[in-house]
């Protein structure tokens, strides 16, 4: 269904992601895991073509979908958008009510006749589980979860062939992630649905793949891919044992006691990491080496 080649993408100079080659199918939810900063996002930026119109993003390789490259600059950025549709993590409402919102996108990227929008706006708001209470609140009173099930509604209008989540359920209460999840698991059954997140946790109970990305110094690689049970149970590569194994059992015991940046200390993967693995020392320029 998608199959991205070959994908490099430098942002103001910098090299964020390369060589990403990442083959999904038709239906279900693949999840896209790797640590914050590591270019999660700017692949989905990338996928949907965002460096149109951000003179930062400079992106090379393929992007294909139903055998058409979307990098291809003859195919407009809005008919990429349409087939590859991307929730963002902190979703902009526009001002009015929940299904203006809905009624808005539909608006401006299909034909149809007002009686029609309204009729699909309205399965959007039903399909993505927004309670027909709050279809008429206005969308700036809505709550995070109510808010992100709006923004899934307003993809999903659009009827795109894959659908983009990007960190779905940060900042959402358990409640309202244990509704979110279930409507990734109900959308994953008729379409491809992308999940990206750092939260090996969330992860682990909706993926039916996951494809995970370590941050190198030359740009983030695709470093091991595979179903949740071996990927996050029984990871084969030493970054994502680092990442699980952070998870699972708390990441205090990878950190000096002097070391006060966790993040920072996180992503030094080359660090020497006492009991727990072994040294990443290889050269992060060829991990076809060290596999
Ligand atoms: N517009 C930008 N300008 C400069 N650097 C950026 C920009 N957007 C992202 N980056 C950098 O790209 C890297 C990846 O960011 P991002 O894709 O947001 O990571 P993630 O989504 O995995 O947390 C980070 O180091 C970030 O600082
Ligand atoms: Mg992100």
């Amino acid at each position: 269904m998608i199959r991205i080649q070959n994908l490099s993408v430098h942002c103001c100079g910098t090299p964020i992601l390369t060589g990403i080659d990442l083959d999904l199918p038709q239906r279900g939810v693949a999840v896209l895991l790797g640590p914050s900063g590591c270019g999660k996002t700017t692949l989905m930026r990338s996928v949907i073509r965002e460096d149109d119109e951000d003179r930062d993003l400079l992106v090379t390789g393929r992007v294909d979908v139903m055998g058409q490259d979307l990098r291809d600059k003859k195919i407009p950025a809005a008919r990429v958008r349409q087939l590859l549709g991307l929730v963002p993590q902190r979703p902009y409402p526009f001002p009015g009510t929940a299904l203006d919102n809905v009624l808005f996108a539909l608006t401006h990227t299909t034909r149809l006749s007002p009686t029609a929008r309204r009729e699909r706006a309205l399965a959007a708001l039903e399909e993505a589980g927004l309670e027909p209470s709050h279809h008429a609140t206005e969308a700036n009173k809505l709550s995070g979860g109510q808010l992100k099930r709006l923004a899934v509604a307003r993809t999903i209008a659009l009827d795109p062939a894959v659908l983009l989540m990007d960190e779905p359920t940060n900042g959402l209460d358990p409640l309202a992630v244990g509704r979110i999840e279930r409507l990734i698991a109900t959308l994953g059954q008729n379409r491809l649905v992308v999940v990206v997140t750092h939260d090996l946790h969330l992860a682990r109970r909706i993926a039916d793949q996951v494809h995970f990305l370590w941050p190198f110094a030359g740009g983030a690689r695709l470093v091991e891919s595979g179903p949740p049970a071996e990927v996050l149970e029984r990871p084969a590569r030493a970054e994502t044992q680092l990442f699980v194994e952070a998870a699972w059992n708390g990441a205090a015991a990878l950190y000096d006691a002097d070391d006060d940046d966790a993040d920072d200390a996180l992503l030094r993967a080359s660090a020497p990491r006492p009991r727990l693995l072994p040294r990443l020392d290889r050269d992060e320029d060829t991990p076809e080496a060290a596999q």
